[in-house]
Formats: C-alpha cells, sequence, structure tokens
C-alpha cells in the first residue's frame, strides 16, 4: 500500500501586510519586492499562534477528505516555530482535534518539512503500520524575522497547511530527500544560548541569517537535479507530470526551475504573491490552492519539490 492524499486543508492569519504597508516602515518598496521575489502580500500573525493556524488547516483538510478525527493513527507535524519548545506542535494539533488514539511527534526540516514528512508517512504506510496519517505544515516566522533586515523579512509569511493520506493502491510513487550540513549556515537561526550554572551567554542574534544569493543558486541547481533523479528512476517523463508543487520562496526561482525542466510555468501553480514564503507550509498551501479550485482529477501525476534550511531538498513523484 502506498501513502495517498485525500484532503487538504489551509489557513492563514487575519493580518494581510502589503509590500507599500511594509515600505512604510523599513526602506524597500513595492518594486523591489514584487520584481525580485514575486511577493505582493503575505499575512502575518496577531491573534494566532502557529498551534491555531496548524488545528485550522487541518480541520479544514479532515472535513475536505471526509476523515473523521477519531480515525487518525499519526500526526506529523512540520515546523521551525512552534509557539513552545516543549510540549511539541503535534501534541496541540491532537489536543485540538481530540485525535487522542493517535501518535504525534514533530520534524524540523526547515522548508523541506511537508517533503520530509510526506516520504516518512509513505514509509509508515508501506511498512504496513499505520493507514491513517495528518501531515500539518506551520509556521509563524514573522517570530523568527529580524524586521530591521530588509533582505530577508521581505519573503517570510506566516500560515499551515495540511493533508490528510490514506493508504492505498496508488499514492506517493518515489521519494529522494537530501541534506548538506556543511552548507548549513547559508540559512540559519541561532537556538536559546546555554544558560546554566556553570555558564552564562547572550543571546546576541535570535534571528534568521540568511546568504539569500548562496540559497537561490543552491536551490535552482539542486530542484530540478532532485526532480529528475525521481522521474528516471521510474521512467516518468518530465511531460507526463500535471503540476509541479514547488516551495514557494522566490516566484524568480521557480521561473527558474521551470525552465531547466524544459515545462511551462502553467504546470506550476503557485500561492507566494499572497502568502510570501511560509517555509514547511508552502507545499500543502499551494495544493489545497488547486485542489479547492478543481484543478486535480483523480489519477494525475504530481512532482512535489523543494529546498531549505539544513541545507536540505527533496523531491517525490505521486498519483494524486
Ligand atoms: O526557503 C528558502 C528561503 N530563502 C530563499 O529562498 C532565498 C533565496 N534568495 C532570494 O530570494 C534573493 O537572494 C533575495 C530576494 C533574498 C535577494 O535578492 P537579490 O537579487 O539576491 O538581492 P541582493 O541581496 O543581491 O541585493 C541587491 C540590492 C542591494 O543593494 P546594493 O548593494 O546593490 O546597493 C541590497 O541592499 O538590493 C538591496 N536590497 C533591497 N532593496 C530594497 C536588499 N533587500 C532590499 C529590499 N528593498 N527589501
Amino acid at each position: 500500500m502506498l501513502a495517498r492524499i485525500v484532503g487538504t486543508g489551509m489557513a492563514l492569519p487575519e493580518l494581510v501586510v502589503s509590500n507599500d504597508d511594509l515600505a512604510k516602515i523599513m526602506d524597500t518598496s513595492d518594486e523591489w519586492i514584487s520584481e525580485r521575489t514575486g511577493v505582493r502580500t503575505r499575512h502575518l500573525a496577531v491573534n494566532e499562534g502557529t498551534s491555531s493556524l496548524a488545528i485550522e488547516a487541518a480541520k479544514k483538510a479532515l472535513d475536505n477528505a471526509g476523515v473523521d478525527a477519531h480515525e487518525l493513527d499519526l500526526i506529523i507535524a512540520a515546523t521551525v516555530t512552534p509557539d513552545r519548545l516543549l510540549p511539541f506542535l503535534s501534541g496541540d494539533i491532537q489536543a485540538g482535534l481530540d485525535a487522542m488514539q493517535a501518535a504525534a511527534f514533530d520534524m524540523v526540516v526547515g522548508c523541506s518539512g511537508y517533503l520530509y514528512a510526506i516520504s516518512v508517512a509513505n514509509a509508515y504506510v508501506q511498512s504496513g503500520m499505520y493507514k491513517t496519517i495528518l501531515i500539518v505544515g506551520a509556521e509563524t516566522l514573522s517570530r523568527i524575522m529580524n524586521w530591521e533586515d530588509r533582505s530577508s523579512c521581505i519573503l517570510f509569511g506566516d500560515g499551515a497547511g495540511a493533508t490528510v493520506i490514506k493508504a492505498d493502491e496508488v499514492g506517493v510513487i518515489r521519494s529522494v530527500l537530501g541534506t548538506d550540513g556543511k552548507a548549513g549556515p547559508a540559512l540559519g537561526c541561532e537556538a536559546r544560548p546555554l544558560q546554566n550554572p556553570y555558564v552564562h551567554n547572550e543571546w546576541d542574534y535570535p534571528y534568521v541569517r540568511m546568504a539569500g544569493q548562496e540559497v537561490y543558486k543552491f536551490a535552482v541547481r539542486t530542484v530540478p537535479k532532485c526532480i529528475n533523479e525521481v522521474l528516471d528512476a521510474e521512467g516518468i517523463s518530465a511531460d507526463e507530470i500535471r503540476y509541479y508543487v514547488i516551495h514557494q520562496a522566490n516566484l524568480r526561482m521557480i521561473e527558474a526551475i521551470a525552465k531547466r525542466l524544459g515545462q511551462p510555468m502553467d504546470k506550476f501553480p503557485t500561492c507566494i504573491e499572497e502568502t510570501g514564503n511560509v517555509s514547511a507550509a508552502s507545499i500543502p498551501m499551494v495544493l489545497d490552492k488547486i485542489n479547492r479550485t478543481g484543478k486535480l482529477k483523480r489519477g494525475d501525476k504530481l512532482v512535489f519539490a523543494g529546498f531549505g534550511a539544513g541545507l536540505t531538498w527533496g523531491a517525490s513523484v505521486l498519483t494524486w
């Protein structure tokens, strides 16, 4: 049996912040942001948290799937911005859904979190251990941005995307995952400093640091390569893929990836214009957008692919 997606959902904070709104509080412009990144607005959490967004997206995905929360065997939450370190996000989701029979754990793989989670879900389904799994990617990245660093904060937003997975005859066909820990410092955020009776440290920069151009080059090189790797291994041609659901980091990067694959942009649905980069939530959010607008037909072949902190990357080919 394979992991098949049977429902999708997403949730965004109420506050919408446009590029012009940002230009009022920092030295930037709508022209610079939209031309370099494609982002026009992002949603930022004020009254919401990672948990409330995750639970809302999960409820919508369960409803879309027609699956009762009591049927869930496992909940996987992918996040780098939980509301608390402990207890963790997936436990909040489990409690919020009253899915008390489900096991739950978090995965911290940056923007590749959803890709890693779906490959783990597929492995559980293939092993026979679990049959019904909820995956939620949820972030409030605004909490770890330096709002005085215009080269990074303009890119990101808050939100959550969720998918419900069931064991079926068709589903995830193959995944590839990769990590380059040596290149990790290109995109990072320090943890709380060591504090104990024997050491005292100041938390000197509790924000995301990003070498934008380094990450850009890495992604545009690596993502097409790993997509070709999964397709070649299965003898599936790039033309057979109905949609490429790519991590929403920068519209220019998605265009460069499409070009390298020799595929038209209308096969690359996006939400980055409205949401910015929402890390682990971005792939399930785009998927929800095309699912709810009736663009997906059962039997379509899809590719999910992305990259992020770690540095990490991954791709999956699947049957919808
Ligand atoms: O999930 C993975 C997350 N990360 C990524 O995907 C990051 C990938 N990288 C990128 O998307 C791009 O590198 C950025 C959008 C972050 C930056 O675009 P860029 O074309 O690489 O710009 P840059 O950093 O080379 O900066 C060019 C100029 C600089 O000015 P000077 O030195 O040429 O005078 C910056 O100071 O643009 C300036 N600049 C800005 N200007 C107005 C940087 N940020 C801004 C801004 N508004 N927000």
